[in-house]
């Protein structure tokens, strides 16, 4: 499995509501990169998207512990054990982790590399959630792409590995 994230300079990705910036080339890049592939995150991010709704042209799969949780067109799992054996008997190997801090951390273990647009400026709000620090993880960037320029932000698209 691959995490895909936008970061803030340390690592921020929210502020427990939402996300810290609006570029949309990046959330084209995010359209690109997951569409027609399964996508795992908390019952929080999934509270966090328009309208409360999973995302359309991907298999949806949510992890909460609440035994009561249904949501339509979506797979609901409480604990990871119950995820991997969801993606062991759906056969899907290549499932994006999209969030939230909570998700990303317990699910970098599983993932094999980390799609992560990285924003040089610093967020308008504080963050309150981070992902992993992966260089502190010992993670390396293998992939980067030219620094990218939107809304005033600079960003660009890493690729890290462990
Ligand atoms: N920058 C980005 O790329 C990006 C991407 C995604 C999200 N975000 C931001 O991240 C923030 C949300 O992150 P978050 O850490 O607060 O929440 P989260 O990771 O989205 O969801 C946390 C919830 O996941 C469930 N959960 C956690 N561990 C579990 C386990 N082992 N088994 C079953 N369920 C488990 C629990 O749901 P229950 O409480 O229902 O049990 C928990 O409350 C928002 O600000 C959002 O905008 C940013």
């Amino acid at each position: 499995m691959r995490a895909i994230v936008a970061v803030a300079p340390d690592w921020g990705i929210g502020d427990g509501k939402g996300m810290l910036y609006h570029i949309p080339g990046d959330l084209k890049y995010f359209r690109e990169q997951t569409k027609g592939h399964t996508v795992i995150m908390g019952r929080k991010t999934l509270e966090s998207l328009p309208g409360g709704k999973i995302l359309p042209k991907r298999r949806n799969i949510i992890l909460s512990r609440d035994r009561k949780l249904k949501v339509p067109g979506a797979y609901v799992c409480h604990s990871v054990g119950e995820l991997l054996l969801l993606l062991e008997a759906l056969g899907e190997k290549d499932a994006f982790v999209i969030g939230g801090g909570e998700i990303y951390q317990k699910l970098l273990p599983y993932c094999e590399s980390c799609l992560v647009t990285q924003v040089s400026q610093e967020p308008p709000i504080p963050p309150t959630v981070f992902f992993p620090n992966l260089p502190k993880a010992g993670w390396h960037i293998a992939k980067k792409s030219a620094p990218q320029t939107e809304n005033g932000l600079e960003y660009v698209f890493t690729q890290w590995e462990p």
